[in-house]
């Protein structure tokens, strides 16, 4: 299935077009100006078997293909002094004020590399090709890109978003299970917030033993960010919901980082909504926990994360805002709030996680 549709960002009037399906080919792209440069900014762990797919995809968007730079696997993609070298080498590979930069990678290199393009003399076009689930599904929908400081995550960033956004799940063929439970975990975290007809989907995907979700699930999951970011671009109201989990999953992810446990974004995010559905859901988190059990989602930490250590993770975030903690919770599939919370409740949250 190949499916189009746009994103408008209501105040700045900038239009993002978004393409999902398998194979996308130039015809897809015609609306889209060609660029007399292109500069790839590629993941450099996208496995070769899909070195035909970038190619034809990178000289579809523009006339001249720069040589790609490589960004550096996983979190490393994110370091501010990978960054420094990075920058420099963009701006000696020829590129000028109209020159389109095209991202190619799983979130890490998205974030990095869009990042990199809205600051580059002063900000260039670019286009998101998102090569993980996890990717696909969220983090590269939504404009949000920047750079980690030490284990303290995206503190350094923006939100921009990108004139495209090309989901050709080909990519997602050479992905191991871990990346695909991590990305279905973000597709849990919608289904749980929208309810309905897209949380009886995922129950369906689950059933249904594929190994990657259709393309027609994974694209009412981009949709329903989309219309979300669509309405508040800049997180000052409903956006906040998409945060669900991720209170506890980002500090579960600080510590696996210090700790150098292995945790991908999306297995953080589940242990978060599993933590706060546990503390903060009105109804219990019977029907949480259902749908994270059923896609088969952990249960609880690896070997060699410290709770303890996530904990003064929240603490410290808490320290550095200085506000109350602001929590969605996800009371029932389709019923969502935002709480105002002190800093013990999240990390009494947190702890439910050493009761499994
Ligand atoms: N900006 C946002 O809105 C947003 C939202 C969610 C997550 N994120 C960020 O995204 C990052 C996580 O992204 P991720 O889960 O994609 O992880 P990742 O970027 O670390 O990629 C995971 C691994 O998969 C490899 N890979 C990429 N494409 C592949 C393919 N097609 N086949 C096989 N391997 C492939 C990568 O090289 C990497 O080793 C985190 O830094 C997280 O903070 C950002
Ligand atoms: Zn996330």
């Amino acid at each position: 299935m190949n499916s189009r549709f746009e994103i408008v960002v209501s105040d700045a009037a900038q239009r993002t077009q978004v393409f999902v399906g398998e194979g996308i080919c130039p015809a897809d792209l015609a609306g889209l100006p060609q660029a007399s440069t292109v500069l790839p900014l590629v993941d450099a762990g996208v496995p070769s078997a899909h070195a035909v797919r970038t190619a034809a995809l990178l000289s579809a968007l523009g006339q001249r293909v720069l040589p790609p730079l490589a960004l550096p696997l996983g979190e490393a993609a994110k370091s501010l002094d990978g960054f420094a070298a990075l920058a420099e080498a963009a701006l000696n590979s020829g590129i000028d004020r109209d020159t389109r930069v095209v991202v190619v990678g799983g979130g890490a290199t998205l974030d990095c590399g869009q990042f990199l393009a809205a600051v580059l003399l002063r900000g260039l076009d670019c286009c998101v090709v998102p090569t993980t689930l996890l990717a696909q599904v969220d983090a590269g929908v939504g404009g949000k890109c920047g750079l980690d400081a030490g284990p303290r995550k995206n503190q350094i960033g923006v939100i921009r978003q990108p004139i495209a956004l090309l989901l050709d799940t080909g990519f997602l063929s050479t992905l191991p299970r871990g990346e695909v439970l991590s990305g279905l975990a973000e597709m849990a975290k919608v289904a749980l917030l929208a309810g309905g007809a897209l949380h009886e989907a995922m129950h369906a995907h689950a059933r249904s033993g594929a190994a990657l979700p259709s393309n027609a699930l994974l694209a009412t999951c981009v949709e329903y960010k989309v219309r979300v970011v669509e309405r508040d671009p800049f997180e000052r109201g409903e956006r906040i919901l998409l945060n669900a989990g991720h209170t506890v999953g980002h500090a579960l992810e600080a510590a696996s980082l210090e700790a150098g446990v292995v945790l991908p974004h999306g297995l953080c995010v589940a242990l978060g909504l599993r933590a706060e559905a546990r503390h903060f859901a009105e109804q219990g988190a019977a029907a949480v926990e259902a749908l994270l059990d059923a896609l088969g989602l952990p249960r609880r930490v690896p070997q060699g994360l410290d709770l303890e250590r996530a904990v003064s993770f929240i603490v410290a975030d808490k320290k550095r805002r200085g506000a109350q903690m602001r929590v969605p919770v996800i009371d029932a599939p389709g019923q969502v709030r935002v709480m105002e919370c002190a800093v013990n409740d999240c990390v009494n949250a947190l702890r439910t996680l050493a009761a499994d």
